[in-house]
């Protein structure tokens, strides 16, 4: 078992790496305690769960609405819960996005916990305490910064994850190692094939490993003014695909990281050959690299999301495997690039 510690402005947070479901009850409190999940994760999972009021979402990002978090809003005021409540979200990211969400606004915020069961959650989007939700297809656009109390990552609830999903985790841990650890980008090209199927051991290295990388740069900037930044990579143009082709997250950054290295390369800030190791890498983990969907309507996507960017975006690029580098460029320079390359 691992504990990361991750100090932010709300307090500690603790992800406790190969502790299991089973064991949750030590760490909740002894108020009331109100469980978030998914259909998914309650069927297969669901008898792992301690005996606690519990609602059921809908799988997959549809949930992650502010309608969703409005119908938990009236559940939990109907179960009675109070300012000294206690929200406990067992899933995925979405899952842990919308129960973070809820917990962080509901009576002005009531501490919260996460046991992250897929991949992806475990690696990246139950640590470092960015909660939200998506209005009309864009991504993340209502949300808040507020630390779980605890992240569970239970190793052995990976088994029932489909394929399919294990694939969009190791969307976020490839970025997290082209942001940070060429050793294990390096790693992962030598154990590609073992590590495509489950296996504890080497999951729970990598789980750890990207848990950290992960923790280290929230801990340095939770409120992403500068370094945190970083951890978008392939996500500018990752949330365009993703909400064009309705794609699942993991799939799309694994587009979006593409995309920045061949810009990258245009900019001349990366080496052809650390294009092809990603390449590669990715396609040996059966990510996608390109997508049918005409590159302008791509665009076109990421230029609506202009509440959120302006005419300007931090776009981030690569500069070899582990060091990537923040850039703001007009939106109209993404424009050129791809209408001309
Ligand atoms: N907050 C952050 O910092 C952050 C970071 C990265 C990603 N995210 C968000 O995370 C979301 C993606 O997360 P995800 O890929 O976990 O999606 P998800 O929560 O939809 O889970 C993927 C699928 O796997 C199922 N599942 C989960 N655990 C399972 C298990 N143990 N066994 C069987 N099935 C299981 C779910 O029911 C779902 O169908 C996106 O909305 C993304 O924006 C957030
Ligand atoms: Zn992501």
């Amino acid at each position: 078992m691992e504990i990361i510690k991750v100090t932010g402005l709300s307090g500690e947070s603790q992800v406790i790496i190969g502790e299991l479901l089973e064991n949750i009850g030590s760490y909740l409190p002894k108020t009331k305690v109100f469980i978030i999940t998914d259909e998914n994760v309650k069927a297969y999972h669901g008898d792992k769960f301690p005996d606690l009021p519990t609602y059921c979402v809908e799988p997959g990002e549809v949930s992650k609405s502010l309608e969703v978090a409005g119908e938990l809003y009236y559940w939990l005021l109907e179960m009675g819960a109070d300012r000294k409540s206690f929200i406990l979200g067992i899933g995925g990211g979405v899952v842990c996005d919308l129960a973070g969400f809820v917990a962080s606004t509901f009576m002005r915020g009531v501490d919260f916990g996460f046991v992250a069961t897929s991949l992806l959650a475990q690696v990246d989007a139950s640590v470092g305490g960015k909660n939200g939700v998506n209005i009309s297809g864009y991504k993340n656009i209502v949300g808040t910064f507020n630390q779980p109390k605890f992240v569970i990552c239970d190793i052995q609830l990976l088994k029932t994850l489909p394929h399919e999903e294990y694939l969009n985790g190791f969307a976020e841990i490839v970025k997290h190692t082209l942001i940070a650890d060429s050793e294990m980008f390096k790693f992962i090209e030598e154990n590609i094939d073992a590590l495509k199927v489950y296996n504890p051991i080497l999951l729970e290295k990598l789980v750890i490993h990207s848990a950290k990388i992960k923790a280290s740069i929230v801990q340095a900037d939770e409120r992403e003014k500068g370094e945190r930044k970083k951890l978008n990579l392939g996500h500018t143009w990752g949330h365009a695909v993703e909400r064009e082709t309705g794609m699942s997250h993991g799939k799309s950054v694994s587009v979006g990281m593409e995309f920045s290295a061949r810009f990258s390369i245009k900019k001349g800030l990366l080496e052809k050959r650390d294009y092809m190791r990603l390449l590669n890498i990715l396609r040996e983990l059966e990510l996608p690299i390109c997508i049918k969907v005409n590159p302008r309507r791509i665009f076109e996507a990421l230029s609506k999301d202009k509440k959120k960017n302006g005419d300007a975006i931090d776009f981030i690029f690569m500069k070899g495997i582990g060091n990537v580098k923040v850039e703001r460029i007009a939106l109209d320079k993404i424009k050129e690039f791809i209408e001309i390359g």
